[in-house]
């Protein structure tokens, strides 16, 4: 979890592990959202904020029960998968549950195909805490690819790949529940289908076309295939501008009864950069230090180790400190568990803010794009990210 990793001093540690129980282990229950960006997770059109242009396209579309398959596109924490989940509840009403599925691309990716290979029946032997929805769905669709293999006439297991497809259409070849016209499939992450699988979910998405519409969320339209693009609505998710977020931290800080002055209101708005998921988690990380919260205390705790070592790492390598930049960031990786994906995502966040000139951030940027796209195709991340860190040096360090 991402706040997990934030700096405690022991009285401060007793206040943060309030944060994150949501858990009663004795009364078995889930009390109320620990964490703020759930409790605050949009449940309605009203409770989105910035791009009204989209937000009320949508609505509209709702409304009308017509729709196509779309593209949520935009960066981080603006309510992609928020709006995908109002917008599906709206229209499947009281047939949400069962006709409506969520796959994050990654995720099903990064499943092995020997726990993918595990039977329902071995699954339903572990603790409830031991397997997840998704590798329960992953076992029926291990079947189901293995068969379509043997039908073609080939043995051994599916490929992951294969599973990854067969995980989409999968659930859009199968009926709908409680005769509602359509069902809806949501894939998060869709950037990180390859060319060859865009391919393959253009057939799935034209030979469901009756019964199945598709919403890919990803950061951007880059990488896209023309041919799925011009089969979708794209609809646009962008930063909202300082003083909306502003107005958004404002009403949540009431809400808590926590108590905020106006500069710790605008730098975690600078610091958070249209980010509303990021900028919920400060403000309840501060909230949680210290009673009355200060510039000084944002700034104090938006600082995560991950930022810190990431900073360090890329002055290394730019300074041509190759080998240092290197270890660093295998012991990110290897020592301290981070993913070599949210390592890639937080050079990229601390590259922009150097001062490159635009055609050589450009070019940097780019690279990252480039490594974040090999980092899911290789077998062997840590390779990706230290040939970033040889590159950096060779495209930006002339300009500092
Ligand atoms: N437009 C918004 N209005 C209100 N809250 C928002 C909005 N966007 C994001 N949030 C807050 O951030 C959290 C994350 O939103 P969501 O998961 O929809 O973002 P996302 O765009 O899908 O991000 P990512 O690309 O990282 O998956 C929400 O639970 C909510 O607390
Ligand atoms: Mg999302």
């Amino acid at each position: 979890m991402v706040l997990s990793s934030y700096p405690t001093s022991s009285s401060k540690s007793k206040r943060n592990k309030l944060i994150f129980s949501d858990y009663d282990p004795i009364l078995g229950v889930n009390l109320e959202p620990a964490l703020w960006s759930v409790k605050y997770r949009p449940k309605t059109w009203s409770d989105f904020v910035g791009r009204e242009s989209t937000i009320n396209q949508l609505r509209f579309l709702a409304e009308s029960s017509v729709f196509a398959n779309m593209i949520f596109y935009g960066p981080s924490g603006t309510g992609k998968t928020a709006a995908a989940e109002v917008f599906s509840r709206e229209i499947l009403g009281e047939s949400y549950n069962a006709n409506f599925k969520i796959l994050n691309i990654r995720d099903v990716w990064d499943i092995p195909v020997t726990k993918a290979k595990r039977s329902v029946q071995d699954l339903a032997k572990l603790e409830r805490g031991q397997r997840s929805e998704l590798e329960e769905y992953m076992s029926v669709v291990f079947r189901e690819a293995k068969a379509a293999r043997m039908a073609r006439g080939r043995g051994g297991d599916p490929t992951r790949g294969e599973l990854l497809s067969e995980a989409i259409r999968f659930y859009a070849s199968t009926a709908t529940v409680a005769d509602e016209k359509v069902k809806i499939l949501v894939l998060d992450e869709a950037d990180a289908l390859s060319s060859g699988m865009q391919q393959a979910l253009r057939r799935t998405m034209e030979l469901y076309s009756d019964t199945c519409r598709f919403i890919l969320i990803t950061p951007s339209l880059s990488g896209w295939s023309p041919a799925i693009i011009s089969r979708c609505l794209t609809l646009n998710f962008s930063n909202p501008p300082d003083h909306i977020v502003q107005g958004f931290l404002d009403d949540i800080a009431k809400e808590e009864k926590v108590s905020i002055d106006e500069p710790a209101l605008t730098a975690i708005a600078r610091e958070s950069q249209g980010d509303l998921r990021r900028a919920i988690n400060l403000l309840q990380i501060a909230s949680a230090a210290s009673d009355t919260v200060t510039e000084d205390v944002v700034y104090e705790y938006s600082e995560t180790p991950l930022i810190t070592s990431v900073r360090s790492i890329v002055t290394l390598a730019l300074d041509g400190q190759y080998p240092a930049a290197r270890k660093e960031i295998r012991n990110l990786v290897a020592i301290d568990g981070y993913s070599p994906q949210e390592v890639c995502v937080e050079i990229e966040r601390d590259l922009v803010k150097r001062p490159f000139s635009p055609p050589v951030l450009s070019k940097v940027l780019d690279r990252v794009a480039e490594i974040d796209y090999r980092l899911l195709q290789g077998k062997n991340a840590f390779v990706h990210l230290a040939a970033l860190l040889a590159s950096l040096r060779a495209i930006g360090a002339d300009e500092l």
